[in-house]
């Protein structure tokens, strides 16, 4: 046996003993803030990734589309967005799925409808959806054509004037990360800033009040997160706030409905957390 293989098989015994790490699959730092990102706050997968009966996401479908999400307003499929070239997104080139990303637009020039939060997106920034567009192009490909969406209302044109350009948010300001996180990255503010006419009424940032019609028929209502609402979150220490992010689960031990992406949640770190409750803890009272 010569020194190579001989260390190379010493080395895999002792990563079979779990003793010396195996390397990450990529030490691209682009890729590993994209993953991070897509196993955290951004969640693409609470939408674009099919779900067991028990509503828990399907782990070889990761991203490959068809779940469905019905409003009054639409029946929306989530497309396949894996690298497959027939079925999902393997033919876009990056500039394609970062205007997808951020514009609502796809490289045919149609609109991408709601329930996608790209009025949201559009703050994400340019080095933020590059490492998106890292993670999308290493997922697993999967044949899988997702049925059409079907909406009863026009389709805007645009969401506003191109996004061509978006600076980083400084991670050590951590209001404005952590507004950053609950807006660009992680759309929290979507679906709890009350709409009015279809758009979020940013001017009463935080304050809930928003129907989502569960697939059992029950309708629940997004949570008035402002220091206006005494019986919320104001109420609860930042850890019992992380710890309900994490589990869904409040203070007094009921469970929030697994509508907010939890299995996600768990893997965003401290310093995201602290500057997303610091965030949290500064909107204003709105009723
Ligand atoms: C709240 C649910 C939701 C979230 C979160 C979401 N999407 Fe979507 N997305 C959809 C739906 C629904 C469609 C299909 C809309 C339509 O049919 O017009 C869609 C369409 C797309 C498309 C168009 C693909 C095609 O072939 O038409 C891309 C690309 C896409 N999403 C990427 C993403 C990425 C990347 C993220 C995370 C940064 C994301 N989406 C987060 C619901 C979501
Ligand atoms: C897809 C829509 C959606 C998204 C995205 C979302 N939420 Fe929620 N959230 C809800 C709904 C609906 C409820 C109320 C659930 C219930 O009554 O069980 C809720 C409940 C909560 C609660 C419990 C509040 C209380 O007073 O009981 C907190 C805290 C919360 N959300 C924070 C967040 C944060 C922070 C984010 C982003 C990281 C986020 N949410 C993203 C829909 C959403």
């Amino acid at each position: 046996m010569n020194w190579k293989a001989f260390f190379t098989a010493a080395l895999m015994g002792l990563a079979a003993a779990g003793l010396v790490p195996l390397q990450r699959a990529s030490a691209d730092p682009l890729l590993e803030r994209g993953r991070y990102l897509m196993e955290g706050i951004v969640a693409c997968g609470n939408c674009h990734t099919p779900k067991a009966a028990d509503g828990t996401p399907i782990a070889d479908k990761e991203l490959a589309g068809g779940f469905a999400i019905d409003a009054p307003i639409f029946h929306a499929v989530a497309s396949n967005i894996t690298p497959d070239k027939e079925t999902g997104i393997g033919n876009w080139t990056d500039a394609e799925i970062i205007d997808a990303i951020r514009n609502g637009k796809r490289p045919d020039g149609s609109i991408i409808g709601p329930p996608m939060p790209i009025a949201f997106y559009r703050g994400m920034s340019d080095s933020d959806v590059k490492a998106i567009v890292a993670y999308l192009r290493q997922v697993k490909p999967v044949s899988n054509k997702v049925e059409k969406s079907v909406y009863k209302i026009p389709l805007p044109e645009a969401y506003g004037p191109p996004v061509t350009s978006v600076a980083d948010v400084p991670h050590d300001d951590k209001v404005a990360y952590g507004a950053y996180l609950a807006t660009g990255l992680g759309h929290c503010m979507d679906c709890h800033t009350p709409l009015v006419q279809g758009r979020n009424d940013m001017t009463r940032l935080g304050a809930g009040g928003n129907e989502f019609g569960m697939p059992d028929g029950v309708v629940i209502t997004s949570a008035n997160l402002t220091p206006a609402n005494k019986n919320g979150i104001v109420g609860w220490t930042d850890v019992q706030l992380v710890t309900a992010l994490k589990s869904g689960q409040r203070p007094n031990g009921s469970h929030i409905v697994p509508l907010m992406a939890f299995g996600w949640y768990k893997n965003i770190n401290d310093a995201d957390y602290a500057a997303l409750v610091t965030f949290l803890r500064d909107l204003k009272p709105v009723e």
